[in-house]
């Protein structure tokens, strides 16, 4: 798989050889023509990974799944960080920084960084096994770095960045008031219009490119964090460097289809959501925005150098970490089977970038044969057309008497009273403001939902706060102000979150309320307009009447054309019943634009033979899962 246009060292060559040749008029190498597939450590170690982790990986990447296509290697954030006691994602003062207030990897996690070498050698070694190396990068200008005022290095004549007569320090170009707002203590945005702080950007990624790094991997530029300006900036000294890196774009909390087409000429890939977790509101969460992305046609659209792909986040699969604590892998992926099975599905139907999150030393062979499923890959590079179809199905719940519904949105639950839901919002909304200290006979307190719009009825709605359990000096500093919120009438458990879902409040959702950890997706901080804001996603929540569902059916369909005029169709089963879902082949017809009226082929999870049909197609699927079939139509 995988169709190398050139291989690295021949394209410098060519390239060569084509400036002899054509006076400057050079052929690039196409980036991300398909959607990029590989590896990344975000979901299995945090940011605790060192270099023998990270090279162990990678060469299980090289043996098991290059062959599938999988070719990058990324390394997650805060590579340059100690690993001290008490270390965090949002410790300050912790960083490696060279001279010119650039980062470079951290040299006791990564020992051949020494001497100045930055990620040379790891980056050579992963070439050796045949990948592409990739490293994830923050926002602007560490804090580190302006705290220490480094110079700015002088990228294209070398040495300190000098203009009207002075020295350019990083002071000068970094936003105090536009930190990274999940990572305050960590970066903060800088000033573009400024020469010194565009030189700054262009110090970084030459930096990159000597490196050896193919893939970047932008964080907290985009969706609710998004700063148009860095990202432009970025793109164009991508543009004029000589070694091709593909420039991916994170996280995507609130993307929608016209932010997406503000970016994706100036990108490879974008996430259209929040971080994905191994929940299965998480899975559930991508299906309206996939199907918005592939309705505005932004699947494989123009891209920087190349092409760009909605990035619908990493397979949290296999053998994992969890999120904000600081620790490597240590459990098990908590999706059942058929939730694993719909993801893949779901992410291969939107043609998702597939990058593998789980610790691969640890993989188990059920999750190495669905990652590397021949059906799943193919139509992930390969099909066309990629558009839901859910408009055009119908679902009935298996042992239920109702009859066959006429389309598969759901209006359960519409209108009912009291159905209430947490939704994390930008900290800006105004709608946002309205948590108030509470007061209860408990010493704890509790934090108060209290906006003026609830009717006089209603009790408030309140949250037990408690103080995270703390055990240094260091994290009583880290976590002043901050505290745990409660499930009323249960000291056990604690509000988390992912930045991808709605937390379901008046009933909070089992699945919202979890064991107390000192995690920062379960860390708040009340601010002094009365909005509460997450350590973790640095959102807000807000409550509001949960909205008519009427985007939130509960069976979902996609299709597709393969290569060889196969017909794709995905049936996704979302509710918690096993169902019939029902298509009529003239429907899917006439949804790809085709003529067709009879239909045959295979259900790939079951291996079942789709018999010839030719009216309607009806096939069981069980709760959370789905049914995809390959069939030949005519
Ligand atoms: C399917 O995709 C091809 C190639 O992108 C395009 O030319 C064609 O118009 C599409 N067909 C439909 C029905 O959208
Ligand atoms: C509330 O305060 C926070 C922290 O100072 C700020 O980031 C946010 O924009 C404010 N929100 C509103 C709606 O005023």
């Amino acid at each position: 798989m995988g169709v190398h246009v050139l291989v690295p060292l021949i394209f410098s060559f060519s390239l060569l050889l084509q400036r002899g040749l054509c006076e400057g008029v050079t052929k690039k190498q196409e980036l991300a023509l398909l959607p990029p597939r590989g590896w990344n450590s975000y979901d299995s170690f945090d940011w605790v990974i060192n270099e023998a982790d990270f090279l162990q990986n990678a060469e299980i990447v090289s043996k098991s799944l290059l062959s599938h296509g999988y070719e990058y290697v990324v390394v997650d954030y805060l590579w340059y960080r100690r690993r001290v006691k008490n270390a965090g994602p949002d410790s300050e003062g912790l960083d490696v920084i060279d001279e010119w207030g650039r980062l470079i990897p951290d040299p006791q996690r990564w020992h051949s960084s020494r001497g100045g070498k930055g990620f040379k050698e790891v980056a050579k070694k992963v070439h050796d096994l045949g990948l592409k190396f990739g490293i994830h990068v923050m926002r602007g200008i560490s804090v580190q770095a302006y705290n220490a005022n480094t110079p700015i290095l002088d990228p294209i004549k070398g040495g300190a960045f000098e203009k009207s007569g002075r020295i350019w320090r990083a002071r000068d170009i970094g936003m105090t008031d536009r930190r990274c707002k999940w990572m305050q203590h960590g970066f903060m945005s800088i000033n573009t219009d400024s020469a010194a702080g565009r030189a700054f950007l262009r110090s970084l990624y030459q930096q990159y490119a000597e490196w050896g790094v193919d893939f970047v991997k932008n964080d907290c530029v985009f969706g609710d964090d998004l700063d148009i300006k860095e990202i432009r900036t970025v793109s164009e000294v991508l543009k004029e460097l000589d070694r091709p890196i593909v420039y991916s774009l994170s996280p995507g909390t609130i993307v929608t289809p016209d932010m997406a087409k503000q970016v994706h000429a100036l990108v490879n890939m974008y996430r259209i959501t929040g971080d994905d977790w191994d929940k299965w509101e998480d899975v559930r969460y991508h299906f309206n925005i996939a199907r918005d992305v592939a309705a505005a046609n932004l699947i494989g659209a123009e891209g920087l150098n190349g092409k760009s792909w909605p990035d619908m986040d990493m397979l949290p699969l296999g053998w994992l970490t969890d999120p904000g604590m600081s620790r490597g892998p240590h459990r098990k992926c908590n999706l059942n089977p058929a939730e694993k099975r719909t993801q893949i599905t779901l992410w291969s139907m939107a043609k998702s970038p597939l990058m593998y999150g789980g610790d691969l030393r640890k993989i188990d062979e059920a999750t190495l044969k669905l990652i590397t499923n021949p059906t799943i890959l193919e139509i992930d590079h390969f099909s066309q057309n990629n558009t839901e179809i859910s408009d055009i199905i119908s679902r009935k719940d298996i042992g239920s008497s109702n009859h066959v519904s006429s389309h598969s949105r759901s209006l359960k639950d519409e209108n009912s009273p009291g159905k209430h839901v947490l939704t994390l919002t930008s900290c800006m909304d105004h709608e946002a403001k309205g948590w108030v200290i509470g007061t209860n006979d408990k010493e704890l307190g509790q934090i108060c939902w209290k906006n003026g719009l609830e009717s006089e009825d209603q009790s408030p709605f309140c949250l037990d706060k408690r103080e995270p359990l703390l055990t240094s000096h260091e994290e009583s500093i880290q976590y002043q102000g901050k505290f745990h919120l409660l499930g009323m009438n249960t000291m056990e458990l604690c509000l988390e979150t992912s930045t991808n879902r709605k937390l379901t409040s008046s009933d909070l959702e089992i699945s919202s309320l979890v064991p107390c950890k000192k995690n920062t997706n379960q860390i708040w901080e009340l601010n002094h307009n009365g909005t509460l804001v997450n350590s973790y996603s640095g959102l807000c929540a807000k409550k509001e009447r949960q909205k008519a569902i009427v985007n939130d059916a509960e069976a979902r369909a996609w299709i597709a054309i393969g290569r060889k005029g196969k017909i794709y169709v995905a049936l996704f089963n979302l509710c918690t019943e096993e169902a019939m879902i029902y298509a009529k082949i003239k429907d899917l017809a006439d949804a790809l634009g085709l003529g067709f009226s009879s239909c045959v082929g295979t259900e790939i999870w079951s291996g079942q033979d789709i018999k010839p049909t030719e009216q309607l197609l009806s096939v069981a699927v069980g709760r959370h899962d789905c049914a995809l079939l390959v069939l030949t139509c005519n």
